[in-house]
């Protein structure tokens, strides 16, 4: 069987990509379904993409790469699309786009735009051998227990990243890249929580509060949530981004809180409230409790100096503490790191050195934050591609 292009992965790159390209095209999935991501995604109703999507929301060894398909399909030409189907969507914070119903009408929306492009469509359907021919690429695919030889023009790598193996994900597309000479970036896993081995944070578990959490290099105003096995919420996943082995974070507690104001006030009213009591007011009680283990509390307002609530401020805005690590792909929203973008055009994803072989989405080392980023760099990616071929 011959197709002008193959596809391999069913996601939301591979999908979009089929949307876009001319002749004959199948696209392969060894998943059940198609889109099997962006129908858990964004808690089942996919954050699809974020009206603030710029290149300074994505990390790359080459943080210029991703421009020029940023730019030639916006989220705005994405949000046209949605609302041609008739989705209904909503903002639901810092530019987060969701649907209203459920992500299945992305996958579907995906589905009717593969459709009318007339491109095939396998599932269960397994990569066996492939090798580059003189006129492009030859390849046996497992498919109902059948082993069919296929044979193709262009090649898409689109089987995204390492994150959630139970899902699907495998590292195919490195394994190609590295098959034929492209270079792979390191690969780990990012927008996912921290661990502490200690078990420091078992009577926190549920608390949730909004922070600032930082690094040397960066920080991230979002919200924050302690978990048996340590922290969790987007700034929490922003931040394991930006993060190494090794390196202390920073929590600021109380990033909008005059707290210092706070407390003095309330001293000046008389302060016959314990500190901790007081404090309780501004954050969760069963954190304060935590914290008064730690930073001496004792005492009602009265009894505390300028230079006491002083450093009481300065402990909640600056609080170090020292990760043992991260939960690794098995929950990690995204892989950090891929197919090396000096490997391919900027404008078409093409390989410079092997024509005819492209890597879209997940796959390349273009990694978004979260909010609907990285569902962006997917349909972008997939759409310069795609119009390419
Ligand atoms: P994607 O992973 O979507 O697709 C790859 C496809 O390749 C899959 O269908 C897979 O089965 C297939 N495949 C893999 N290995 C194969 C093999 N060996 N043979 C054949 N097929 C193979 N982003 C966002 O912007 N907004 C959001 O709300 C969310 N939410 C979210 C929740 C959760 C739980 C996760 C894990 C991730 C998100 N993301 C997200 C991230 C987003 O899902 C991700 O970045 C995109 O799906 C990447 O699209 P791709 O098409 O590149 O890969």
């Amino acid at each position: 069987m011959t197709y002008d292009t193959i596809i391999l992965g069913a996601g939301a790159a591979g999908m979009m990509c089929a949307a876009h390209c001319g002749g004959r095209v199948l696209v392969i999935d060894h998943a059940k379904a198609p889109g099997e991501k962006i129908r858990i995604s964004g808690g089942g109703r996919c954050n699809f993409t974020n009206m603030y999507a710029g290149p300074g929301n994505f990390l790359s060894r080459n943080p210029h790469f991703c421009k020029s398909a940023l730019a030639r399909y916006t989220q705005w030409d994405f949000v046209d699309l949605v609302n041609r189907h008739g989705i209904a969507w909503h903002e639901k914070t810092l530019g987060q786009l969701f649907c209203d119903g459920s992500s299945k009408q992305i996958v579907a929306l995906l589905l009717d735009e593969m459709e009318r492009a007339g491109a095939d469509l396998w599932v269960q359907s397994s990569v066996r051998d492939l090798r580059k021919t003189e006129n492009g690429f030859g390849l046996q695919v497992e498919r109902e227990g059948q082993r069919l030889s296929l044979s193709c023009t262009n090649l898409v790598l689109a089987t995204g990243g390492k994150s959630i193996p139970k899902m699907g994900a495998t590292g195919l597309a490195y394994d190609i890249a590295g098959q034929f000479d492209l270079r792979v970036t390191d690969t780990r896993a990012a927008l996912v929580p921290f661990t502490f081995s200690d078990g420091k944070f078992n009577d926190l578990s549920g608390v949730a509060l909004s922070a600032r959490l930082s690094n040397d290099r960066t920080s991230f105003d979002e919200a924050l949530l302690f978990t048996h096995r340590g922290l969790s919420g987007p700034s929490v996943l922003q931040l394991s981004s930006y993060w190494r082995e090794g390196e202390a974070i920073r929590v600021n507690l109380i990033p909008d809180l005059p707290v210092f104001d706070l407390l003095r006030e309330q001293r000046q009213n008389g302060g016959r409230k314990a500190l901790k009591t007081e404090l309780a007011r501004h954050l969760p009680a069963r954190l304060v409790d935590y914290l008064s283990q730690h930073i001496s509390m004792s005492g009602n307002l009265a009894d505390q100096s300028d230079a006491k609530l002083s450093e009481l401020t300065a402990a909640l805005s600056d609080w170090q503490l020292l990760p043992s690590g991260t939960e690794g792909y098995r929950t990690a929203e995204v892989t950090l790191g891929g197919i090396d973008t000096d490997e391919l055009s900027s404008k078409t994803m093409e390989a410079k050195e092997i024509p005819g072989l492209y890597a879209i989405g997940e796959a390349v080392d273009v990694t978004g934050w979260l909010g609907g980023y990285n569902f962006q760099w997917a349909w972008s990616s997939g759409h310069a591609a795609g119009t390419a071929i």
